[in-house]
């Protein structure tokens, strides 16, 4: 039985960090390519859900995590800071738990998802809450790095991309070769810029034949690379992504354009019904920000795009038990059925009789 070493021991000599560099990792990638029927019927396509809240921390940003967390413990780093809408956070309070250094965290005050805060703190962060926006947080932590022996693992550092492109590895070595179309959320924009790292890495040592066209989704609130300006003023239930100056701006319209592909929007509305349809109809529990690249397919598939045919992997980001209680709003209904304890009224309120 293979198993799976995390993803610097499986693909240590693609990533472009010192070779030397022992691995700080939590097992971290190997995640599932799950087959949405629901969207494979919906399209006429084949289409693939990159499930990445089966992370350790649950979600995409441990793959980078490790890479950014093994080098600064080679390099001799004692402290690590990031600016996080909250996963970034987990996952680099966790692996620096993991390397026994300390994680410093700053995020918005108020707007990050309980669930985030508690694994940040329970790996022992110290958290500062900043009166102020992921951009102002990310302001902070570039500048406590420049000043003070504090390692930055935030996305600007490369390390992060070499990790995160290990996605799309995973992707061609299960599927055989790129798929037509990768679709995914874009906040910071990391995320989009790693996996065209990752895919043209491949293409180019001839492990694929083609690349994919890229399709990434923001939320209207916080939707810079639709727009072509900063949002100021970021806002969207889809904390995760609430982001008005991304760092990785030009790196992720680079991956659009050299692809023939796009930025569109979508509505905190449409993020929410695909979050709730994904779960119910594919039995996979994503958080708000995760369902963008699914709303976006939607809203595609409404405007007249199709995708029939075709080979689509859309990435879903984080796992749905990081934000339970977006997901639990507007199921108050279902959340009062109390009964007292007997089979004739379990009967009735289940619609049996
Ligand atoms: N989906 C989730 C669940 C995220 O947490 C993020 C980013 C994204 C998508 C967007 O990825 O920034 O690479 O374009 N979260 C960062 C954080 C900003 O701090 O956790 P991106």
């Amino acid at each position: 039985v293979h198993q799976w070493r995390g993803v610097i021991e499986e693909y240590r000599e693609l990533l472009d960090i010192p070779q030397d560099t022992p691995a700080v990792t939590l097992g971290e990638g190997g995640t599932p390519l799950v087959e949405s029927r629901w969207l494979s019927e919906v399209t006429g396509g084949q289409v693939w859900l990159k499930v990445e809240g089966d992370n350790p921390t649950g979600s995409f940003k441990d793959r980078g995590m490790t890479a950014a967390l093994s080098v600064a413990v080679h390099q001799g780093a004692q402290a690590v800071v990031c600016a996080s809408t909250g996963n970034t956070s987990a996952s680099m309070a966790a692996y620096a738990a993991k390397a026994r250094i300390k994680p410093l965290v700053l995020v918005p005050e108020g707007k990050i998802s309980a669930g985030k805060m508690a694994q940040a703190i329970m790996h022992g962060a110290q958290v500062i809450m900043v009166r102020g926006n992921f951009d102002d947080c990310l302001k902070i932590s570039r500048g406590l790095a420049e000043h003070y022996p504090v390692a930055l693992v935030n996305s600007v550092n490369p390390i992060r991309l070499e990790g995160q492109k290990t996605a799309s590895f995973e992707v061609v070595d299960r599927l055989g070769d790129a798929p037509d179309f990768h679709l995914l959320p874009v906040g910071n924009a990391g995320n989009i810029s790693a996996y065209w790292l990752g895919y043209r890495q491949y293409a180019e040592l001839g492990r694929s034949t083609r690349l994919p066209v890229m399709r990434a989704y923001q939320a209207e609130g916080a939707a810079p690379l639709v727009t072509g300006q900063p949002f100021p003023n970021p806002e969207t239930k889809a904390t995760a992504i609430r982001i008005g100056n991304p760092a990785s701006w030009k790196l992720a319209e680079s991956a659009a354009s050299e692809s023939g592909g796009r930025f569109a929007s979508v509505t905190d509305e449409q993020i929410l019904i695909a979050q709730r349809q994904l779960a119910s109809n594919d039995g996979v529990f994503v958080e708000p920000a995760s369902a963008a690249g699914i709303a976006g397919m939607l809203q595609d598939l409404e405007r007249g795009e199709s995708y029939a045919d075709k080979t689509v992997v859309v990435t879903v980001t984080g796992h749905g038990l990081k934000d339970t209680v977006t997901a639990l709003e507007g199921f108050g209904d279902v959340v009062d059925n109390v009964i007292d304890a007997n089979v004739d009224d379990a009967a009735a309120v289940a619609g049996l009789v």
